[in-house]
């Protein structure tokens, strides 16, 4: 690997890619972000990695569903890895507003795609590492895991967007031989999440005194992954893994949403020095999400075994982390909060609230 492309490099999980890939040593590769910069964005979470290394990280603010403008930067920087992250990824903004998911999730990983075969024909392979969601394969009763050959059975308009890039990341390498692996992650967590997605949503509600907005009954379970075991994972992949194959990646965590809002409420407590009960007041049953998945839990014996990743960071740790990250990062919360996404969500949620 000499230039790797990341797409969605200024999201949650780009964003801690990226810095991972500058925390790795002896490495000389060249970094290129390419990001739309939608709400979830924010190009400032990599100022200091700009900084730091002018001559290795570069950024463009580039759709990944422009081929034209994709082909001349990998032209550019002569990519020779592309690692897709770039995604709209909140399945609420999904069920309330599909279109943008087929536009980016479909419709840019086709484009992404077909730049790269593009470059195939002519002789330049380009390595494709494909980022899904466990979400793919549907919701799991209170038995069973997820592993590498379930069948899909997407259910919210998100998880079908993302099901559909899968295929047709499989389609290209099956049809086309193009050199791709793909990825199925859990539910992951730490800096940078924006707070739109559970705990960081849960935080900053304490931190405000607004209401804890609990869907259902609470009772629906994820299976938490710290960002960072997402990066080695992914990181394992690119180096170990073996082309055309989908390795499922998972905390082997697993929490009832309420079960995992009170423990929130005890972190936070513990380190604020107020006493956990006045945040546990806050939390409020609200209406079900449409279609709310029950349970996700992975079965991710195959990465473990295969290409010998594990993770590292115990869910106590993660938490502890990402809630001193986000006590530290007030200011980071009220920039990605402003503008667009606070009008989504008083428009969204504010009535519920
Ligand atoms: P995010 O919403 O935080 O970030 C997405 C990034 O993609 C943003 O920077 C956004 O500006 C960029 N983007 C969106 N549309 C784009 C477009 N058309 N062109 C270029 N850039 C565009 O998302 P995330 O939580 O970091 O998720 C990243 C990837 O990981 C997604 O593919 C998601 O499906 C997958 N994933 C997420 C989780 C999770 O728990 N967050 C778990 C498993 C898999
Ligand atoms: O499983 C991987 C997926 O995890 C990723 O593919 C998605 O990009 C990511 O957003 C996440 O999806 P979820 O729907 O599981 O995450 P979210 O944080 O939105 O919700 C987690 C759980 O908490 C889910 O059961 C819904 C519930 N929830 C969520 C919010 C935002 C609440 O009860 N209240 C809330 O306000």
């Amino acid at each position: 690997m000499k230039s790797i492309l990341v797409t969605g490099g200024c999201g949650f999980i780009g964003t801690n890619f990226i810095r991972f890939l500058f925390d790795l040593p002896d490495k000389d590769f060249v970094v290129v972000n390419v990001d739309k910069l939608t709400y979830a964005a924010n190009p400032e979470n990599l100022e200091d990695i700009q900084n730091q290394f002018p001559n290795r990280y570069f950024f463009e603010k580039v759709d990944i569903c422009d081929q034209i403008k994709i082909l001349e930067i990998i032209e550019k920087y002569e990519v020779d890895t592309i690692v897709h992250f770039a995604a709209e990824s909140h399945v609420d903004r999904s069920i309330v507003g599909p279109s943008d998911f087929i536009q980016t999730n479909v419709f840019g990983t086709f484009s992404l795609l077909e730049a790269i075969r593009k470059k195939f024909e002519a002789g330049i392979e380009i390595r494709f590492h494909h980022i899904s969601t466990d979400e793919v394969y549907g919701s799991l009763g209170p038995i069973g895991y997820f592993t590498e050959t379930t069948p899909y059975q997407p259910r919210s308009p998100y998880s079908a967007s993302k099901a559909a890039s899968d295929h047709l990341v499989r389609a290209y390498h099956n049809t086309y031989g193009l050199p791709v692996t793909i990825s199925i992650c859990s539910n992951n967590y730490g800096p940078y999440q924006f707070p739109e997605k559970l705990i960081p949503l849960m935080i900053i509600n304490m931190l405000e005194g607004k209401p804890l907005p609990i869907y259902g009954d609470g009772k629906n379970v994820r299976d938490w992954l710290f960002v960072y075991d997402h990066c080695t994972a992914v990181w394992a992949i690119l180096t170990k893994g073996k082309i055309g194959e989908t390795y499922n990646i998972g905390g082997e965590n697993e929490w009832e949403n309420i079960r995992l809002i009170e423990y929130l409420c005890e972190v936070v407590a513990s380190k604020t020095g107020e006493n956990s009960s006045k945040y546990k007041k806050l939390i409020n049953f609200v209406k079900d999400r449409p279609g709310h998945d029950r349970r996700y839990a992975i079965n991710c014996d195959k990465i473990k075994n295969e290409l010998g990743w594990s993770q590292s960071v115990d869910f106590e740790t993660g938490l502890d982390l990402t809630v001193s990250w986000y006590l530290s990062h007030l200011e980071w919360l009220n920039k990605v909060r402003s503008g667009e996404y606070l009008r989504w969500i008083e428009i969204n949620y504010g009535r519920r609230l």
